[in-house]
């Protein structure tokens, strides 16, 4: 994508991505399915534009699934998310997966959105999963965006 530039994150990110991971997560670890992710320790991308840092994708890949575990975007409406989530996609083809999947919660109405935009269809909603997440971390608020509680997970996925 005109603009953008990719690359994958490596060992010298490691110390800001986990204190980024704090401050946009509230932990450095995030929990999806009841497993918890170091995220800041993931394989993933940055997506620049002019040099500035423009978004953070992590993704985790489990035998022929790939998860994205964080997106996020720090000049939002720039294309930066997708961009990054593209890059997950062809490192996903490369290393032999057949299906993209994720979670958001059900306060994300952003993200809700956003990702049917971007070709992902709701493969589940496990319904009051963030109770279970929440013993793994606690940090996890009771009420998200707009004022929603969140409660549940909401799996999105993508074949490959
Ligand atoms: C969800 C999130 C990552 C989306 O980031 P974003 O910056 O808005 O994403 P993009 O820039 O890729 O796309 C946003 C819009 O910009 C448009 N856009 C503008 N310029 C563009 C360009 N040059 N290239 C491509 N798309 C462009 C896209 O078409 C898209 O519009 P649409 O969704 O109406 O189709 C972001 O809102 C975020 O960080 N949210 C907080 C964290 C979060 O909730 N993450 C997801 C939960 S797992």
């Amino acid at each position: 994508m005109e603009g953008i530039q990719i690359r994958p994150l490596n060992k010298k990110d490691r110390g800001w991505l986990k204190q980024f991971m704090v401050d946009a997560w509230g932990a450095e670890k995030v929990v999806s399915r009841g497993i918890v992710h170091e995220a800041w320790l993931l394989p993933g991308f940055t997506a620049s534009i002019g040099g500035d840092l423009a978004g953070i994708v992590t993704y985790n890949i489990q035998d022929d699934q790939c998860e994205i575990v964080t997106l996020d975007s720090m000049i939002e409406n720039s294309g930066a998310a997708r961009a990054n989530i593209q890059a997950v996609i062809d490192a996903a083809r490369s290393e032999g997966c057949k299906r993209l999947w994720l979670i958001t919660t059900n306060d994300n109405i952003h993200a809700i959105r956003y990702y049917q935009k971007r070709g992902f269809t709701i493969a589940a909603i496990h319904c009051n999963a963030i109770e279970h997440s929440r013993k793994l971390k606690p940090q996890i608020p009771h009420i998200g965006m707009e004022g929603i509680p969140i409660r549940d997970e909401i799996e999105f996925e993508m074949m490959l």
